[in-house]
Parts: structure tokens; sequence; C-alpha cells
């Protein structure tokens, strides 16, 4: 059930954020997750930013012993898992708030050339925590924001979706809750998908650590339609 991959590259992605290129393609569809098991540390979920490739931010015991590996490391892997991102509309903003990234990257990349505009709206809290990929080859705008306004336009990803709001049939969002609920709000919660976190432990729908009322984060998301979130985030 574990595939087991060794690493070809890491990169700094930004400021604590660091890329890892496995020896292994996974089909994906952009959102969905995989476990990544380091034996004697643990096992936590990643979402695919692409078939070899996740992009991991550094905050507790596992993803600090994962930022010890490199090239010629291994990796155990099952999945992907869980619901990804679908695409419907034509003219689409991507919201992504810091490491909501990966797995918007994903769906610009594997969605380019099927909808008529995309418009990827980002936010971050400074200009050295700003991890944008190579996004803006699979896409036709970038528009930047950060909390101090060392990169892009000063402010929150969610005031320019207010703004520019109208432009837009769909929305696909992936970041810290409180954009996600600012997302969805602004939107009325139609017409718009988001990729929701809950602190997951099997990935597969039997532990239930990562319900959000009535769905399991792993196994009906992480990527919701809007409207399914009412009332939950
Ligand atoms: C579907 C999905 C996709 C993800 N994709 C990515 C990605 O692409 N890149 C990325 O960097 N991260 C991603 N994450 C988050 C990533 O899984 C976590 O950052 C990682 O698990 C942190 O592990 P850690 O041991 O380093 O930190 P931990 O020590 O586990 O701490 C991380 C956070 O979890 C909290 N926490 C710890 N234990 C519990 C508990 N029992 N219940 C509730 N909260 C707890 C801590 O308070 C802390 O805020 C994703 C998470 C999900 C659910
Ligand atoms: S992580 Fe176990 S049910 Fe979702």
């Amino acid at each position: 059930m574990y595939r087991v991959v060794e690493i070809v590259e890491t990169w700094e992605a930004g400021e604590g954020v660091r890329a890892f290129r496995f020896n292994g393609e996974f089909d994906f569809r952009a959102g969905q997750f995989v476990m990544v098991w380091l034996p004697g540390v643990g096992e936590k979920p990643f979402s695919l930013a692409w078939r070899d490739l996740i992009v991991v931010k550094r905050v507790g015991r596992f993803t600090s012993r994962l930022f010890e590996l490199g090239e010629g490391d291994r990796l155990w892997i099952r999945g992907p898992y869980g619901r990804g991102f679908e695409a419907r509309g034509e003219k689409v903003a991507l919201v992504a708030g810091g490491i909501g990234i990966p797995p918007v990257y994903a769906f610009a990349r594997q969605e380019k050339g099927n909808f008529k505009e995309v418009t990827l709206i980002y936010g971050a809290r400074s200009r050295k925590e700003a991890v944008l990929l190579d996004i803006d080859e699979y896409v036709d705008e970038v528009v930047v924001t950060t909390d101090d306004g060392s990169l892009g336009r000063k402010g929150f990803p969610t005031e320019v979706l207010v703004e520019r709001g109208g432009e837009f049939d769909w929305v696909y969002a992936c970041g810290p809750e409180p954009l996600l609920r600012e997302v969805l709000r602004v939107r009325n919660y139609r017409n718009v998908q988001v990729s929701a976190e809950r602190y997951m432990k099997c990935g597969i729908g039997v532990c239930g650590s990562c319900s959000l009322g009535k769905y399991l984060v792993c196994r009906d998301g992480p990527v919701f339609d809007g409207l399914q979130l009412k009332g939950l985030i």
C-alpha cells in the first residue's frame, strides 16, 4: 500500500518552505493529497503539487524531520486520497493564501487551456514568505498581496476578490480557514470550491479525526463545494 520513493531534488520555495521532488509519479486530480510516512517519526498529509512533487512548510516535528532529508533519502507514500477540484466556469479566480498554493498550482497546471481566463490571487504575509512556484506559466494573470506591502499590493487576497468578484463565474480557493471563510462569504457559498484542512491520522475515512460537521475531510474533501460548508467553517 505504500510506495517507497527517493527524493531526487529539493529546493527552497519560500522562507521556511521546501519543495521535494521524488522519483515516482502519482496519478492524481489537483486538490487530492497523499499521506507521507517517515518510519519512527509519523505520517502526515500533503497535497500533491504535481505528480512527483510536494511543497512543505515547516511547522512541527514531522515537517522539521522532513526538512533534514535530501537527495537519495526515502519517503513512504500512500494515496492519492480524497476529492480534488472539478473544473467549472470560464472566467475563474484561483485564490490561495500562504502554503495553500500547492493544490492551486496543480489545478492551474492540470487545467491549462480548459478555462477562458484564469486569474491567480495570492496572499502571503510578506515577500519572503511568498510561495509562487512557477504558476505564472499556467495562468493569465497573477495578483499578489502581502500583509505588509513588501510584495504586490498591501492587504488581503479577499479584498481583491471583493473588488473584482463580479468578473469571475467560478472561484477556487485553498489557504488558512479565515481566508476560506471570507471567500465563501463573498461568493455567498455559490460557484465556489474550497480545500479545507483538518487534523488527519488515517487519511481513508476510518479514524474520524478529520471530521467537519457531517463530513470527513479525508473522504468527502478536502475539496468541497461552497454550499456543503455553509455553517461549518
Ligand atoms: C489535506 C491536507 C493537505 C495538506 N497539504 C499540505 C501541503 O501541501 N503543504 C504543507 O506544508 N502542509 C500541508 N498540510 C498540512 C500538513 O499536514 C501539516 O502542516 C503537517 O501535518 C504538520 O506536521 P508537523 O508534525 O510538522 O506539525 P505538528 O506538530 O503536527 O503541528 C502542526 C499543527 O497541527 C496542530 N496539531 C497537532 N496535533 C493535533 C491534534 N491532535 N489535533 C488538532 N491539531 C493538532 C498543531 O497545534 C499545529 O498547529 C495539509 C494538510 C491537509 C489536511
Ligand atoms: S483522517 Fe481518519 S477519518 Fe479522516
